[in-house]
């Protein structure tokens, strides 16, 4: 009897042994995919994800590329933006080659020689100078069902794509298309919150007509000087916002006071200061996202003086805000720099004084060393932003090498060159140019 048991046991484990092997890669494949599945659900930003989906497809397929194409229903094309290792974005028609084909019928191709197939489409290879040998193509469903895209993976680091690999690559096209509609709908909100905030900015640009575009380049300032000052994206969204709307609150200032022409009395600028305030309030009342949080503070502090000298607050040095400081900068400057009516721009050495003054009094000196590094060229397209229909090619490429911390100087000891003088003319016939009419 006891042998007999003991022959069996050992029967048992012969079959075991495979039976243990086959359990343990399957658990390693869903770990791999439920890593997948946290890792694709982290971000919601569209490019970032089409990108993580290409990396990781890429790897767990052992394969030299990854392209995911997403259907554009409206153009009856196929498009990537991010195609790893080619930067443009690609687009081709749906009965275009085989991710076409894939798209259109649903059918999964696993193709062993690229160019011995009459559907295979080389003007992608032909374009970005990449040699495809092997492919395996997927369609990628939705929760619905429907081909929303499609997953060419390129050239198996060691022979061809085998059965396992179409397994792996439906389980992870499911996943994909989950984070990638949810990514989809999210940059639908955004869009339409995003239009939502730049129509209200023009509005209240629209009415001021003293100051006609006002809130739009301070936001262009404000941005620029976030992207030298190299603050994250999430930062540089919020300060774009904050300053959109930043004197949203001159919406609650009556007409008669906010245009008056002669000079204001104690009272009416008192008035007028109170914009600050009522800026913080409207916007408190918008319910931002988690990262925006911070603009209803940010647009209210645009007044604020970082020795505490400024409204509404009073607030000093880094009580203000990072943003709150940007914008302060920015506001003053295209005040200085604004065409009013019957009058020239006020002379760019005369406005640079004038807030080198300021610095370390109401502004903080290290916005304002940022500001100086923005280029010429970048500086009078925002300064004349509305008026760029005759800007000369040739003449933003000149400007494109020199900053305003540079025109500053050539101004006040003199260009060292001939190209420093000619960029110095260039900068202020746009800057004093006069439009008809004004
Ligand atoms: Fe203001
Ligand atoms: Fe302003």
């Amino acid at each position: 009897m006891r042998t007999l048991k003991n022959s069996t046991e050992i029967k048992k484990t012969d079959h075991a042994e495979p039976e243990v092997s086959r359990l343990k890669q399957e658990v390693e494949r869903l770990s791999a995919l439920l890593e997948i599945s946290d890792y694709l659900a982290s971000t919601l930003d569209l490019d970032e994800l089409l990108l993580r989906v290409m990396e990781v497809t890429r790897k767990q397929l052992n394969a030299e590329r990854c392209t995911v194409f997403l259907i554009d229903f409206e153009r009856d094309e196929l498009w990537s933006k991010i195609a790893m290792g080619v930067q443009e974005e690609i687009r081709f028609s749906l009965d275009k080659g085989i991710a076409g084909h894939v798209a259109r019928t649903g059918e999964i191709l696993n193709i062993k020689d690229a160019y011995a197939d009459p559907r295979f489409n080389p003007e992608v290879d032909k374009k970005t100078g990449y040699r495809t040998r092997n492919l395996l193509t997927m369609p990628m469903r939705n929760k619905k069902n429907e081909i929303i895209g499609v997953f060419q993976v390129l050239n198996k680091k060691e022979g061809s794509f085998t059965a396992e690999d179409i397994e792996l690559l439906k389980a992870i096209s499911s996943i994909a298309a989950t984070a990638i509609e949810n990514a989809s709908l999210y940059d639908e909100l955004n869009q339409s919150f995003v239009s939502f905030v730049e129509t209200l900015s023009i509005t209240l640009d629209a009415r001021d007509y003293i100051t006609s575009g006002h809130s739009r380049r301070v936001t262009l300032y404000s941005v620029q000087v976030a992207r030298l000052m190299r603050l994250p994206k999430k930062e540089i969204e919020l300060i774009r916002y904050a300053a959109l709307l930043h004197d949203i609150g001159k919406l609650g200032i009556p007409e008669i006071v906010l245009f008056k022409n002669k000079k204001l009395t104690e009272e009416e600028y008192n008035i007028i200061k109170r914009h600050a305030v009522l800026s913080k309030s409207i916007l408190s009342k918008i319910r931002f996202q988690r990262h925006l949080k911070e603009i209803p503070q940010i647009a209210a502090a645009h007044h604020e003086k970082i020795d505490g000298s400024g409204y509404p607050q009073g607030l000093r040095g880094d009580e203000i805000p990072r943003g709150g400081k940007i914008l302060a900068l920015c506001d003053v400057f295209d005040a200085l720099t604004s065409r009013r009516q019957y009058k020239d721009r006020m002379d760019i050495v005369e406005v640079m004084d004038i807030l080198e003054r300021e610095t370390g009094r109401s502004f903080e000196p290290f916005v304002v060393y940022h500001f100086k590094n923005i280029t010429l060229n970048v500086l009078i397209e925002i300064l004349e932003f509305g008026h760029k229909e005759d800007f000369k090619a040739q003449d933003l490429e000149l400007l494109r090498n020199y900053t305003l911390k540079d025109l500053i100087r050539i101004r006040k000891q003199g260009a060292e060159n001939d190209e420093e003088f000619q960029v110095a003319e260039i900068f202020m016939y746009y800057y004093q140019r006069k439009y008809r009419g004004e």
